[in-house]
């Protein structure tokens, strides 16, 4: 086993998230390189121990590597909040990636460095080695397990996507096939989300034509810039539309549509080949968050 500590805000939401991830041994909320000795919950809550909400995650480095666990880790924080995660404020909520063995640090610098470029401006992510952790009391392990109602910085969908996304790639790790590869993917994504609508556009010529999907029938062909779909081909975007019936030219495969998501997916030349659309009878459903998880199992499944 092999140990990192991550400092994601609130450490509930944080070590819930990782001990959603296959090959994590043990996610243990704690207190990381604060000033004091043996500190309590109600101490590191004076915001004036040094101390950040940490959680300790215990791996397999033959199931997960660390370069994905930092990668996932970038997922459920804001990189560029200094001392606020969500709505908690305090340097105890700062973020940061604590390390016990400096051969660790170059693979956490890369995906570091990764993020820094996405972002452009320089990250507020502490990368330090790990002066000292103590565990939080017991009350605090497993909180989300034992409140499933309680208190959580993060959008609770993130807990379906993590899963969602090592579903698909455990399913469809080293699939070839196009049409196999979007069947099983919106089979999965309607499955394990529920949404009303889940399926791919296909690039053929200057249309998008249907092809595999999860729900009631739609449309056989868009055109290019066209509808949500032909937009966001053009745009080369992902498109998040809160309510259809907003969009300008918007076309209703059924009128149930409210919201909608369309992530592009891309050849290795970078050429939009497909869009992955998903329709929901509800208004406003996708977010940053959603659109973020898609582009990881669009990546994953298609692109890398
Ligand atoms: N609403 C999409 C068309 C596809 S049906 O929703 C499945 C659009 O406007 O492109």
């Amino acid at each position: 086993m092999k140990t990192i500590y991550f400092a994601g805000g609130c450490f509930w939401g944080t070590q819930h998230f990782f001990a959603q991830v296959d090959g994590v041994k043990e996610a243990v909320c704690g207190y990381a390189n604060g000033n004091t000795l043996n500190p309590k919950y109600e101490e590191v809550y004076t915001d004036t121990t040094g101390f950040a909400e940490t959680v300790k995650v215990s791996y397999n480095p033959e199931r997960v590597s660390l370069e994905e666990l930092t990668d996932y880790f970038f997922c459920v924080i804001d990189p560029l909040s200094l001392n606020r995660q969500g709505h908690d404020e305090g340097t105890r909520y700062r973020t940061g990636i604590y390390y016990t063995d400096e051969a660790e640090r170059p693979v956490i610098e890369k995906v570091y460095a990764r993020e820094e470029r996405k972002a452009g401006v320089p990250l507020v992510v502490e990368l330090d080695p790990l002066r000292n952790f103590y565990p939080a009391e017991q009350r605090h392990q497993d909180y989300l397990d034992k409140n499933p109602e309680g208190y959580c910085h993060l959008p609770l969908k993130v807990f379906r996507y993590i899963r969602l996304f090592q579903d698909i790639r455990l399913f469809l790790g080293g699939e070839t096939d196009t049409v196999a590869k979007m069947a099983d993917t919106s089979a999965l994504i309607a499955e394990k989300m529920r949404f009303f609508w889940t399926g791919f556009y296909r690039v053929v010529g200057n249309q998008l034509v249907l092809g595999p999907f999860q729900g009631s029938p739609a449309c056989l062909r868009i055109g290019y810039g066209k509808g949500v779909c032909g937009t966001a081909w053009k745009q080369d975007k992902t498109l998040v539309v809160p309510d259809v019936h907003e969009f300008p030219g918007h076309i209703a495969c059924s009128s149930l549509s409210e919201s909608e998501i369309v992530v592009p997916v891309h050849n290795a030349q970078g050429e939009v080949t497909a869009v992955l659309d998903i329709d929901s009878d509800a208004p406003a459903t996708f977010d940053s968050t959603d659109a973020l998880w898609l582009e990881k199992i669009i990546f994953a499944i298609f692109e890398d």
